[in-house]
């Protein structure tokens, strides 16, 4: 009987060591296939379109961005998040030449920016919106595209005023290329209002077609569902997600977690001008250092 509940009792401990050890391998594979599929995916698919190298700019005494290295891939969406002060929209006014950095530098396509001026820097391919909206009020939605369109124009000034045949097509398909952005984002039954006459919400989708309406590579976005209700927040992601999947690349500064964890590949996180996280967003989420700076106390603190 005792002989029985031994055996009995040995091969339970023997498979609970057996569980536990391919527990362990299972881990292990898990990780190195984790491993696996992120190298692939950073050698093989992923292509640097812009990388800020080190980048630190000073306002007086303030460290508005200390060394920050980042690098956006071809084609992701990468959410700048960060609390209030922390140096997100520094970082798009650096990359767009608004601000000069005190060192370091920003490269598009592996060329330098440096020194480039603002109207080149949008016409090589980086468009950007703003976290208070810059419209031409007293303009329609359409011409604030057309705007957009207009950097790439080769006809000039005179050109335009005595109706020259180039001048003529250029406009034409500034038009036709304007239309198409509204009907894409989803706003083109305002074309012919006046700006300042939109809804708020409408006026930051506007925001965002004409920045499209540059043709760029890089779009910058600066919090734009800044003062969206749940829904409006929720168009909005699916328009990002539309916009990244026709082949644009996309920097999103956002504060609110639900829009950047449904539609971002890529979290980096700023703290005092720091970068102090860059991941999957999962792990972003998770990070220790990333909850301290957004509850402003260690996470382990009670
Ligand atoms: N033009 C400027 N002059 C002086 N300080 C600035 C200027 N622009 C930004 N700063 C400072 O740099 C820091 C980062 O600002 P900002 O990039 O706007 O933060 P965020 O967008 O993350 O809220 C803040 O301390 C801000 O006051
Ligand atoms: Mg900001």
């Amino acid at each position: 009987m005792y002989n029985v509940l031994f055996v009995y009792l040995a091969m339970a401990v023997l498979i609970s060591i057996d569980t536990i050890r391919r527990d362990r391998i299972q881990k292990g594979k898990d990780q190195e296939r984790y491993v696996q599929e992120r190298t692939l995916l950073g050698q093989k698919t992923k292509r640097v379109l812009l990388e800020l190298k080190n980048l630190t700019i000073t306002f007086g005494g303030v460290t508005a961005l200390n060394a920050v290295n980042l690098k956006i891939y071809q084609g992701e969406i990468l959410a700048l998040i960060g609390p209030n002060g922390a140096g997100k929209t520094t970082v798009f006014n650096v990359v767009t030449g608004v601000y000069r950095a005190t060192s370091g530098e920003v490269l598009l396509n592996e060329q330098s920016l440096d020194g480039m001026k603002r109207h080149h820097i949008t016409k090589i391919g980086i468009a950007r919106t703003f976290q208070n909206i810059r419209l031409f009020g007293d303009m329609t939605a359409l011409e604030n595209v057309i705007t957009g369109t207009d950097v790439h124009k080769r006809s000039g000034l005179l050109g335009g005023l005595f109706g020259m045949p180039r001048a003529r097509r250029e406009e034409k398909a500034g038009r036709v290329k304007a239309h198409e952005i509204l009907q894409f984002i989803g706003i083109d039954e305002y074309s012919d209002r006046l700006a300042r006459n939109l809804p708020y919400g409408v006026q930051r989708r506007l925001e965002i077609a004409r920045a499209l309406g540059t043709n760029p590579q890089l779009l910058l976005l600066d919090e734009p569902a800044a003062g969206f209700n749940p829904a409006e927040k929720v168009e909005l992601a699916n328009t990002i997600k539309k916009i990244r999947d026709a082949g644009y690349t996309v920097l999103l500064i956002e504060h609110d977690m639900s829009l950047i964890m449904g539609i971002s590949d890529r979290v980096a996180v700023l703290d005092f001008g720091q970068k102090i996280a860059d991941d999957l967003p999962s792990v972003v989420q998770n990070d220790k250092r990333v909850i301290e700076a957004y509850l402003g106390v260690p996470a382990d603190a009670s």
